[in-house]
Parts: structure tokens; sequence; C-alpha cells
């Protein structure tokens, strides 16, 4: 898949009114992670940044990388008009481990799952062989057993005169949701259509697949009651 066909300005400009959680989130990284004040992040996707410019508020070495030009540009141009001290670095982690190990890896808001099983088993083997001994893999992607009863056929986001129509269709044979997205300016669509499948996973495969990618301890952190659906899936991983 082309990252910069589908995280580009246009992606940016609707998700920034709807992330805007991160002071939640990196507080729910930290807790997951027990990160003490020395601790190196790197994250995995990054996207224009939220979470890293919220990390290094808090002091913490905060590193970011992304498959999309669009969003390591975004994020380098965020963190220096904030003033924080962020890296950032342009990387498809399916093809391989990082040049540096770090503390925590972090795969936050379905930054996994966008390719097929085989090179999200090698993403998953890259993070750990990124990561330092005693290292910890923290990720919130979607909850498939979640959204898979609840799913829509399109879903539509208005901003201003613009829309964004997702039309959405899960195919039971990969394991894949698949969106087929397109943008509309005041009543007309703005450019092609775009195209990318998201492998939408549960709790028991997420774990075996971090155990076979090398990981020695894996951990469901959603909270709730077991009875209660959860719709997002958090996990932390140990090397
Ligand atoms: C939904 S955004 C989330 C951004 C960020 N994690 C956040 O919480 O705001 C997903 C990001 O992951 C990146 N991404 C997905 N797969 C990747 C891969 N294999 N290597 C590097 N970046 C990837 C995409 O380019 C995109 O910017």
């Amino acid at each position: 898949m082309n990252f910069n066909d589908v995280f580009d300005e246009r992606y940016i400009r609707f998700h920034d009114g709807l992330i805007g959680r991160a002071s939640r989130d990196v507080d729910d990284i930290v807790r997951m992670s027990r990160a003490g004040s020395q601790t190196s992040f790197i994250e995995i996707g990054c996207g224009e940044g939220r979470l890293l410019r919220e990390l290094a508020k808090r002091g913490f070495s905060a590193t970011g990388m992304d498959a999309s030009k669009v969003m390591v540009a975004e994020a380098a141009t965020r963190a220096a008009a904030a003033g924080q001290a962020v890296d950032v670095f342009e990387w498809d982690i399916a093809n391989g481990p990082l040049p540096k190990r770090y503390d925590v890896a972090i795969s936050w808001f379905t930054s996994f799952g966008l390719c097929d099983d085989q090179a999200c088993r090698t993403v998953l083997k890259s993070v750990r062989e990124s990561l330092n001994h005693n290292g910890i893999f923290v990720m919130d992607l979607v909850n498939k057993d979640f959204l898979l009863p609840r799913l829509k056929d399109a879903i539509v986001v208005e901003l201003g005169t613009s829309l964004m129509i997702d039309r959405l269709k899960y195919d039971s044979r990969s394991g894949h949701l698949r969106t087929d997205r397109i943008y509309v300016e005041e009543g007309k669509q703005e450019g092609k259509a775009i195209e990318f499948s998201v492998r939408l996973l549960a709790f028991p495969e997420l774990r075996d697949w971090l155990l076979q990618a090398g990981f020695s301890d894996v951990e469901l952190c959603t909270g709730g009651k077991d009875d209660e659906p959860f719709d997002r899936l958090r996990v932390r991983a140990s090397t």
C-alpha cells in the first residue's frame, strides 16, 4: 500500500477534529509501559506526532517513525512549532528493524495491520528487534469482537463544506476490513477514491502473533468487566 495516498494532508485535516485525546492516551501509555523518567520511546506509525509532543512535554525521550512522508513532515513541523524536542524519520517497519533500540515501542490508534498477514508478522518481529533488553511494546487497536457486530456500510464525516465518506466491507477470508474512501468538496468528489484495508484482530490471535514474534509475555490491558464488550484492544508485550 502507498501510505502517502491514505495518510495525506486531507487525512490530517479530518482527523485533527476526530483524535485529540493525546494527554489521556499518554497517561495510559505511561501507565501500561511502567515508564520511568529515563525511558526512551519510539512510536511506530506516529502520524502527525500528537503523542510524541505530549511525551516530550513530560520530559521523555520521544522518537517517531512513519511510512508516510506527509506525516513525517507534519510531525517535524508541529514539534518545532510547539518547541518540543522530538526526532522523527520515514520508514516502513515492514521493511525491517530500526537502526537504534529503544525501551518502549508504541503502536497506537490502529497504526498496525495495514498490510497482509505475512507483513504484519514481520512488523511485530521488527518491533521486537528494535527494543532493548526488558523492552515493552504497547498497542492500541480496534477490537474486532466489538466492531464486527456494529459495523456500518458507510461512515460520513462532515467538516465545514467538506465530507469524508468511507464505504466499509469486511472480508472474512482475510480478516481485513476494506475501506473505499472519497473526499467531497462542495458537492463534488475531490480526486480519486482511495482503497485500503486493515487487519482486524481479537486478543487471542494478536497474543499468538506477538509470542511467535519473540515477545515473552503478553497482557490484555483493556479495562471493564469480563462480560462487557470493549471497543479498543490494548495490549502490553514484554521482550
Ligand atoms: C491512524 S494513524 C495513527 C497516528 C498516531 N499513532 C496517533 O495515535 O495519532 C496511523 C499511522 O501509522 C502509519 N503506519 C501504518 N503502518 C505503518 C508501517 N508499516 N510503518 C510505518 N508507519 C506505518 C501510517 O502512515 C499513519 O500515519
